[in-house]
């Protein structure tokens, strides 16, 4: 797919007309990043809104005993950067390629300016912000009531809902991330996330080959651990 084809493809940018897109590429330069590469780092000043034109990234921070916990995981076609250029503070998170990814990068001044000529792009970022606070507020609850397999069950319904293909009620995540950065999204030890997931496995829960993982009952699935 190529930048313009990508760009229509933003949901934040879905009303803009194909030469208003144009205009938004004209002032957009791209980067790429090496897996396991720092894209923006917690408390730093930035002035640069991203969007991601492949690859997926972690959006983390780091507890003071060193351990990290993933906020969020986006891929193509989601965007990351706007907190700290919509409230002038620093950065509230670090950003890290998971795998080699390409961005958009766009400059404060030309961020702020679309959403003042587009008012649309601007409810569109705000109905995508709405729905990260409620992943984070569910996060919340996960981490501060339940059990480790309750956690796990939430941590994989929420990776259902942005990496899976959902067909025939069975659930495909084809790209699972890696045990410890599940567990650091569930708030518990990679050992904890590998018994756990045996033991869904051996209810007859999940299914796993490789880096591929099944939900085999979603319904079912999300009625027990949500
Ligand atoms: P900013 O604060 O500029 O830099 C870090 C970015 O991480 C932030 O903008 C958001 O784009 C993103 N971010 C921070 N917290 C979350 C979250 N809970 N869910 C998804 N993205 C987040």
């Amino acid at each position: 797919m190529n930048d313009s084809d990508l760009l229509a493809t933003v949901p934040i940018f879905s009303d803009l007309s194909a030469k208003v897109l144009d205009e938004l590429l004209s002032r957009m330069t791209k980067r790429s990043y090496q897996k396991n590469n720092m894209i923006l780092m917690e408390d730093e000043f930035g002035d640069t809104f991203f969007i991601i034109a492949s690859g997926s990234i972690k959006i983390t921070r780091v507890s003071e005993d060193g351990r990290e916990v993933i906020l969020a995981m986006l891929g193509e076609g989601e965007f990351f950067g706007e907190m700290s250029l919509l409230d002038g503070e620093t950065r509230s998170a670090n950003a890290i390629a998971i795998e080699e990814s390409n961005v958009l990068i766009l400059k404060r001044h030309d961020f702020l300016l679309f959403l003042e000529r587009f008012p649309r792009i601007a409810i569109s970022l705000l109905t995508e912000m709405a729905g990260r606070i409620r992943k984070s507020d569910q996060q919340i609850e996960s981490l501060s009531l339940s059990d480790a397999e309750h956690r796990i069950g939430i941590t994989l319904i929420r990776m259902a809902e942005e990496l899976g293909t959902i067909r025939q009620g069975k659930v495909e995540i084809s790209n699972l991330p890696y045990q410890q950065d599940i567990a650091n999204m569930a708030g518990t030890s990679r050992e904890t996330v590998s018994r756990m997931m045996k033991i869904l496995e051996d209810k007859g829960f999940i299914k796993r080959s490789g880096h591929s993982l099944s939900i085999l009952d979603y319904s079912q699935f999300k009625r027990t651990f949500s």
